[in-house]
């Protein structure tokens, strides 16, 4: 008999039952319930743990299994003073919705931020959770600032100048942002951002009261004559930068522009804070060093997540920064939440110095490249009006011009009808855009799944037509 037959027969007669009968009823004994479905005793039990978490049924041990209050009976609550005691919302706040926002069955997301399942490395990662969990030291109180050995691991990516001390082990690299925003800002000061960036980072720039001016970005990355402007202009004191396959729009700094940034960085007596998300994902070639590798002087802030090549799971990151501002930094991270999770920190550490690491970075840039390829062949074949802005040569997206005319948010609408989930382009900058754009996640799927997530968009275009 098959076990999950079981479970549902289960299930569904005491959902049955509880649903025809008042508060407090006595439901039929575990033994009744096995006799009568042929369940065995283990299935019965975990129906009523499933029944007990939907609030359905409450199990009073020793006694046996009542029907639970119903909430449903209960009057509905007048909660319309909050909307009076909350004021308006904040800023941005949908757009995080709909990044983070999980895709219906059926649907083909090309919207996520993440590898798809079937690219993290889930033996390895679990095998090393698994190691960590079984040693008491992982569950004790640890440096708040996260382990050394991990944060030597961070800080020797970085490659520069930062040390162990620098850095602070933080819960994913959005933790690390709205930290160093709150650390390093005061509210109503201005943060720099390229345009377009990170609608994370523009979210947690306005959480934190900050006046977000976009400073333009092409296929080299941050424009560094407009870049300097804004700091004149603005007086801004920090720049937020993505130098490595940018997200949405996969530009590397140029060579070239990486010392000119430096420069108007330094000449405005800035900080600039280094998002190095996509280190992990490169494609083809080798990445060019972290800003943070050629920074005498301590202007950049250096940030680095495991979400992205590992899993989004493995809320692991690092943030880190030489002389007060990583001081300031290590005091505002103990106030969001003390540390981060010990047996997470270890895991993650015996993953990035396992021989698996290696293994799985190399499979990772091939499954990577041939998704690429596949979406931008899919493109061509069946969109192409539509035009990537550039090849990128690591990260997750590809993000694409529209033909005139077309308007990013009514398309990504159009396309959800068709159960393709894409992103459009508005809310990646900080002022109007000035072309439509959509992002489209080539991570998120395998290479025959975008080619129909592309046919369903070109559906969706024509429908607009
Ligand atoms: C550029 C960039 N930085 C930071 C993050 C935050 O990721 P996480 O908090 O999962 O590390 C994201 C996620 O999409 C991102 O794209």
């Amino acid at each position: 008999m098959n076990d999950d037959n079981a479970l549902v027969r289960v299930i569904q007669d005491l959902r049955t039952r509880a649903a025809g009968a008042a508060p407090g009823t006595r439901l039929p004994s575990i033994r009744e319930l096995t006799g009568r479905h042929r369940a065995s005793p283990v299935t019965v039990t975990r129906a009523i743990r499933q029944l007990v978490a939907d609030g359905l049924v409450e199990a009073r041990p020793g006694r046996g299994t009542f029907v639970a209050a119903h909430p449903d009976r209960h009057p509905l609550p007048d909660l319309s003073w909050q909307a009076v005691a909350l004021g308006p919302r904040p800023d941005g706040e949908e757009a995080m919705q709909a990044l983070l926002a999980v895709a219906r069955p059926g649907t083909i997301p090309l919207s996520s931020g993440y590898l798809d399942a079937e690219l993290h490395p889930v033996a390895a990662i679990g095998a090393a959770l698994a190691r960590a969990a079984r040693q008491p030291a992982a569950w004790q109180r640890g440096p708040v600032e996260g382990r050394e050995d991990l944060r030597a691991w961070f800080a020797r990516e970085a490659g520069g100048g930062l040390r162990a001390d620098d850095m602070v082990i933080c819960p994913g690299g959005q933790a690390a942002l709205s930290t160093a925003f709150r650390a390093l800002t005061a509210p109503g000061d201005t943060v720099l951002v390229e345009s377009p960036t990170y609608l994370g980072a523009l979210a947690a720039a306005r959480a934190a009261g900050l006046r977000v001016v976009p400073v333009p970005a092409d296929v080299d990355g941050v424009r560094p004559e407009l870049l300097a402007a804004a700091f004149t202009r603005t007086g801004a004191r920090l720049f937020y930068c993505q130098p490595l396959y940018a997200n949405p729009h996969g530009a590397v700094l140029a060579t070239a522009r990486r010392t000119q940034v430096a420069d108007a960085v330094r000449a405005a007596g800035a900080f600039l804070l280094e998002d190095d998300y996509a280190r992990d994902l490169t494609i083809e070639g080798e990445p060019p060093p972290p800003l943070a590798a050629d920074d005498p002087d301590g202007h950049v802030i250096y940030l680095r997540s495991l979400t992205k090549s590992v899993a989004p799971g493995l809320r692991v990151a690092a943030i880190g920064a030489r002389g007060p501002a990583g001081a300031r930094l290590r005091s505002a991270r103990v106030l969001d939440d003390f540390f981060v999770a010990g047996p997470m920190q270890q895991a993650a550490l015996d993953l990035v110095t396992s021989p698996a690491w290696d293994r799985h970075l190399r499979t990772l840039r091939k499954a990577l490249r041939a998704r690429r390829d596949a979406l931008l062949a899919a493109l061509r074949r069946h969109l192409p009006a539509v035009t990537p802005v550039c090849v990128p040569r690591g990260g997750l997206h590809v993000w694409v011009g529209l033909p005139e005319g077309l308007d990013d948010t009514e398309l990504a609408v159009a396309a959800a009808a068709e159960r393709v989930v894409v992103f459009p382009g508005r809310p990646w900058h900080a002022a109007e855009p000035l072309a439509p754009y959509l992002r489209l996640t080539f991570a998120a799927a395998p290479p025959d799944v975008l080619d129909e997530g592309v046919r369903r968009l070109a559906r969706a275009v024509s429908a607009l037509d």
